[in-house]
């Protein structure tokens, strides 16, 4: 497949006289793409009604006549001001009660039926005028979903909303007080418009209420953005995509990708070390300027699979953001070796944020491949020679992985209602499991957790699934691989509640936990033969063997054959030692890469990328800091 770069644009920024300069020189930097639009609704609707097409028709005109494919946005994260006056009870409410203002961007609520009208509008009258425009080669609607924290909203239009969800969901208040075990401290209703949103409340809420309030959230979500999905369908045949964000959970995003064609992401390296991620302040220091090794690795993997194999990176960092506590610029190179990883992980295109940094407004100091006075920053050059390479190695097609990673938000939503330790998350547990296999330099696909078909993989690992589904269950059964299930997986019903029989229910194999511990951060459980748990550790009974155990003798990994369930959180080496005994176990071949050295392999090439700040050896190449190098297969 033939990879291209893409550029973000905001015509609307700049006097339009330099919109021809800009075109030819986007193009003269090996740029395909071009996403404009999705900010500028005021711009083009600046009085209710009446819309404001001439001046988006001559951008979508000089962009598309130099020789750019349009990425054109829906601009429905900034509705204009007027909306506000239209629709006052259209901004979303915060936890505490408080309606979030304007005066920035996504001040909206997914549920508020008006806003959700006028996003159809605004869609359909986008998709009339430049549906066919042949220009437009693909549509990006509105701009990541819960950005600035914009899924949850405790808004009248939500409680509403929420309410005829539970109608449909549970049919009668008996059957939800049943679902949600009211009878505890008296929380029985007698109907459903007697049900408020789950915050401020004396102590913590039922966690049954607090879930079904995450799920009816993510799926207005889906909705809002189905609204626009159905509505350009209508009048384009180009693809529609999302930009989705890194290390965002509130929303399932597989099922917004079931609605579109490509899944994008945003990906800020620096940004998300610094702002994002747990780590010790050693590999802070360490990836201060690249980036964590493996966080875009596991992005993509996500994405890919969300966009059923069609990934897009929509915006790359250039240069330093504007936005995470501190904000250093990236190491020389860094600009071309993210786009390169993107890339071998099967993006089709890379597009970097953004062409020119506005010198004004709130991103005034975030980078672009251009400086405020439109002479080249750093990254203009990496992206050309990105573009040049490109053009040498033409087919960089996806390989097939050994590995796999389930991934599921709704257990995100579980362990965030109830996580039972302080830093017990979702994320963290996935990308742990996810890092141990990168580091063993293993290919790895992401799977939605209702996932039925495991055939092709040798390893797969389903951390801290709240409920294991049935078709997974199913293919599990019938998988031959080894599958490495927990810690805290399938020991929870739908509901949020401890099933009986205890979990996990896994095919043919007796175990179950029968207590769960969360421990604090300093404290370990240690391993026989070495290793330890941090974080959390589970009691396990039952017939099945053991294969690795506590010091003080109790089951850390227990399962058969090909069904085996983790009892804790491995620390990064344990977890090494877990992944490369198992590889060896499956004759699968592995690795123990130096930190910072990645490895992807593609259909014809392998990758070797070097997120260290110093020259690394691979094999007998010498690959230095922030360097790619890929070798024929
Ligand atoms: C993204 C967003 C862009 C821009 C960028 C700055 O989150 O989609 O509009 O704000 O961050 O890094």
């Amino acid at each position: 497949m033939h990879r291209t770069l893409g550029i973000c644009y905001y015509p609307e920024h700049w006097p339009e006289d330099q919109w021809t300069d800009d075109a030819a020189r986007m193009v003269a930097a090996g740029l395909s793409w071009v996403r404009i639009g999705e900010f500028a609704w005021a711009r083009m609707e600046a009085v209710p009604g009446t819309l404001t097409w001439d001046w988006l028709d001559r951008a979508i005109d000089v962009l598309g006549t130099a020789g750019l494919k349009v990425v054109l946005g829906t601009p429905t994260a900034t509705p204009p001001r007027w909306m506000l006056d239209k629709y006052p009870d259209m901004l979303a409410v915060d936890a505490a009660g408080r309606a979030r203002k304007f005066g920035s961007r996504r001040h909206y609520d997914f549920s508020h039926p008006g806003y959700r009208d006028e996003c159809r509008r605004i869609a359909r009258l986008m998709g009339e005028r430049y549906g066919a425009n042949p220009y437009v080669a693909a549509w990006q609607i509105d701009n990541e979903y819960d950005c600035h924290d914009t899924t949850l909203s405790y808004s009248d239009a939500a409680r509403r909303g929420f309410q005829d969800w539970l109608a449909q969901r549970y049919q009668s208040p008996a059957a939800l007080n049943r679902a949600w075990g009211n009878v505890f401290w008296s929380m029985d209703y007698d109907s459903f418009d007697q049900i408020d949103l789950p915050n401020l409340t004396v102590t913590e809420p039922n966690p049954a209420h607090v879930l079904a309030f995450r799920r009816y959230s993510s799926d207005q979500v889906v909705a809002f953005n189905k609204v626009q999905a159905d509505e350009l369908r209508r009048h384009t045949s180009a693809p529609l995509i999302h930009n989705y964000m890194g290390r965002i959970t509130t929303f399932d995003h597989w099922k917004v990708g079931a609605d579109l064609d490509i899944a994008s992401w945003d990906s800020y390296p620096i940004g998300f070390l610094s702002d994002r991620l747990e780590g010790t302040a050693k590999e802070k220091a360490t990836f201060l300027r690249q980036g964590h090794p493996d966080m875009q690795a596991f992005h993509h993997d996500l994405y890919r699979a969300v966009g059923k194999g069609r990934l897009w990176v929509m915006e790359q960092q250039p240069g330093p953001v504007n936005w995470a506590p501190y904000n250093p610029a990236p190491l020389p190179g860094m600009a071309r070796l993210w786009a390169w990883e993107a890339f071998a992980h099967g993006a089709e295109t890379v597009c970097y944020f953004r062409w020119r940094q506005a010198p004004f407004a709130q991103e005034q100091n975030h980078a672009g491949l251009l400086r405020p006075d439109s002479t080249p920053a750093p990254a203009l050059a990496e992206c050309r020679q990105v573009a040049d390479e490109i053009a040498g190695l033409p087919d960089v097609g996806t390989a097939t992985a050994q590995a796999a990673l389930v991934f599921d938000y709704a257990s995100a939503w579980a362990w965030d209602t109830q996580p039972q330790g302080a830093d017990f998350d979702a994320f963290r547990l996935a990308f742990a499991a996810y890092r141990a296999l990168r580091r063993a330099g293993l290919n790895i696909d992401i799977l939605p957790p209702d996932c039925a078909d495991l055939s092709g993989y040798k390893l797969v690992l389903a951390p801290g699934l709240m409920k294991i589904s049935d078709p997974l269950r199913a293919a599990l059964a019938r998988f031959d691989g080894i599958a490495l299930i927990g810690p805290r997986s399938d020991t929870k019903t739908d509901e949020l509640s401890i099933p009986t029989p205890l979990g996990p229910d896994l095919p043919d194999t007796d175990l179950s936990v029968v207590l769960t511990e969360s421990i604090p951060p300093d404290a370990k459980i240690k391993l026989q033969g070495g290793g330890i748990f941090r974080h959390w550790f589970e009691h396990l009974e039952g017939t099945a063997p053991v294969h690795l155990s506590t010091k003080s003798g109790q089951p850390a990994i227990m399962g058969g054959d090909h069904l085996r369930y983790l009892a804790g959180w491995p620390d990064d080496a344990t977890f090494d030692a877990i992944i490369g005994g198992l590889c060896d176990a499956l004759d699968l071949p592995s690795f123990q890469l130096a930190e910072g050295l990645r490895i992807r392999d593609t259909a014809t090439h392998r990758f070797v990328f070097n997120y260290a700040p110093k020259a690394q050896a691979w094999g007998g190449t010498i690959v230095p800091a922030a360097g790619v190098h890929w070798e024929a297969l």
